[in-house]
């Protein structure tokens, strides 16, 4: 099973990716996490995608798509695989589905009010990576792990909000775009997250 997972920054993607890719044991991908590790390895990648990142603006299309490629092209995906995070412009949506047969995507609903809210109060453990939101953390900064809860470069206000405005214009016409191809499955995403869980779970059981 192939799947996307579509959504504004803060939609709850990764949260939601580490239940999928769980149960339905299919390899998850998140451009983001590609990224993020690249910058921190200092690589020839991470330094062409550093900048836009900080920014919140896309990394281009071509940098996108020839490393989506090469990690498609991997032996894990063979089983499926969760696309969290791509694609991103209609560049890469035509890209993917000329490369991959995609059987369903997941389009998180939220509103943008509750999004700035999310992403401005997500931590994220230094140690392990699990991700959390100050809202849970009673003021608490350690992780059980050892690691410390840090927030994201990229989740300061005024990139959040540049991340949001790209969202509206490059990212939300793919909605259509996959509606038209009658693979689209809207989730409301702005409820607790277990039960924004149980309708993705009973969306993809009845694809199985
Ligand atoms: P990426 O890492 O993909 O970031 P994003 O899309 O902006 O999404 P986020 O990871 O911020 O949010 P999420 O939807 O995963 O939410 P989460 O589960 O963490 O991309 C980063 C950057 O890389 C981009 O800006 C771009 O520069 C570049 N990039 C990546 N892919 C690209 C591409 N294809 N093309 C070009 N550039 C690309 O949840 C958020 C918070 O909410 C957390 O605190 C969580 O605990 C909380 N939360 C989650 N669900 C719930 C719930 N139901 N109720 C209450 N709180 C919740
Ligand atoms: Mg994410």
């Amino acid at each position: 099973m192939n799947i996307v997972l579509l959504g504004a920054p803060g939609a709850g993607k990764g949260t939601q990716a580490a239940k999928i890719i769980n149960d339905f044991e299919i390899t998850h991908i998140s451009t983001g996490e590609i990224f993020r590790k690249n910058i921190k390895e200092k690589t020839p990648l991470g330094e062409k995608a550093q900048s836009y990142i900080n920014e919140g603006k896309l990394v281009p299309d071509s940098i996108v798509i020839d490393m989506m490629k090469d990690r498609l092209s991997q032996q894990d995906c063979k089983k499926g695989f969760l696309l969290d995070g791509f694609p991103r412009t209609t560049v890469q949506a035509e890209a993917l589905s000329k490369a991959m047969q995609i059987h369903a995507v997941l389009n998180l609903q939220m509103d943008i009010k509750t999004l700035i809210y999310r992403l401005s109060g997500r931590r994220i453990c230094s140690g392990c990576g699990n991700t959390t939101h100050i809202e849970f953390m009673n003021g608490i900064d350690d992780c059980n792990c050892g690691g410390r809860y840090v927030q994201r470069e990229d989740d300061k206000e005024e990139t959040v909000k540049n991340r949001l405005k790209v969202y509206e214009e490059q990212t939300k016409p793919l909605i259509d775009y996959f509606a038209k191809k009658g693979i689209l499955i809207n989730i409301n995403a702005d409820r607790y997250k277990d039960i924004v869980y149980q309708d993705i779970y009973e969306a993809l059981k009845s694809l199985k």
